[in-house]
């Protein structure tokens, strides 16, 4: 039996992007996967990592995520890989690059080096960034308690969103960028196409 197909969906918070890769997951028969918080473990981990009342410096934050992607990758996401099982996962390696690359300011170079160490070679065959301006993302975001990334300032988001759109011109060939203004079944017909072309394990 082949490898799995492994397929990350990123984008900035309200991008419709969880929506989606549940959606596709589910169509395709694949495993559903998200960051942070997946395992057991994942599941102390994100608290912390979501907690804005317990301050944090910027390598605490990304060395805790870092932990948390290494258990997934270890315990879920390369076992099921090898049995044949596709996975779809909600956020993986470029949330990283973008939120605490671009978004803190963590050195880019030094972060794809502690990514790198997290994966292993546990790489996506495509990610796809659904991108929205950030005042969609802001009408459509809950006005209710924020988490430590909810909490960030409007130029954090921005920088968010301009180093995802960057991540995918440099790494044109697996990622696929989609416009996701538009309403969930028209975001939906974009993606489908472009999966349509991939080898799925099942469906
Ligand atoms: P979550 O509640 O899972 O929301 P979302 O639907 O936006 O994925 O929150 C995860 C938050 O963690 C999200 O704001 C982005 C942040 N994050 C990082 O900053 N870096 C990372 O590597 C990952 C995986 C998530």
């Amino acid at each position: 039996m082949g490898r799995g197909l492994f397929l990350a969906f990123e984008g900035i918070d309200a991008s419709g992007k969880s929506t989606q890769a549940r959606r596709v997951a589910e169509l395709h028969d694949a495993h559903f996967a998200f960051e942070p918080g997946d395992t057991p473990l994942g599941v102390d981990l994100r608290r912390w990592i979501l907690d804005a009342s317990t301050p944090m410096s910027p390598e605490t934050e990304v060395l805790l995520l870092l932990s948390d992607r290494s258990h997934h990758v270890h315990t879920v996401i390369e076992p099921a890989l090898r049995q044949g099982r596709d996975v779809v996962i909600d956020r993986y390696f470029a949330s990283t690059l973008a939120y605490q690359g671009h978004g803190r300011g963590l050195d880019l170079a030094e972060l794809k080096a502690a990514t790198d160490l997290a994966i292993g070679t546990c790489l996506p065959d495509l990610t796809i960034l659904i991108d929205i301006e950030l005042d969609v993302a802001n009408e459509r975001r809950a006005r209710d308690a924020k988490d430590r990334f909810e909490s960030a300032d409007l130029d954090f988001h921005a920088r968010v969103r301009e180093g995802y759109l960057e991540l995918a011109r440099e790494f044109a060939d697996v990622w696929f960028v989609v416009d996701g203004s538009g309403s969930e079944e028209d975001v939906a017909r974009v993606i489908d196409e472009r999966l349509a072309t991939l080898d799925w394990s099942h469906g």
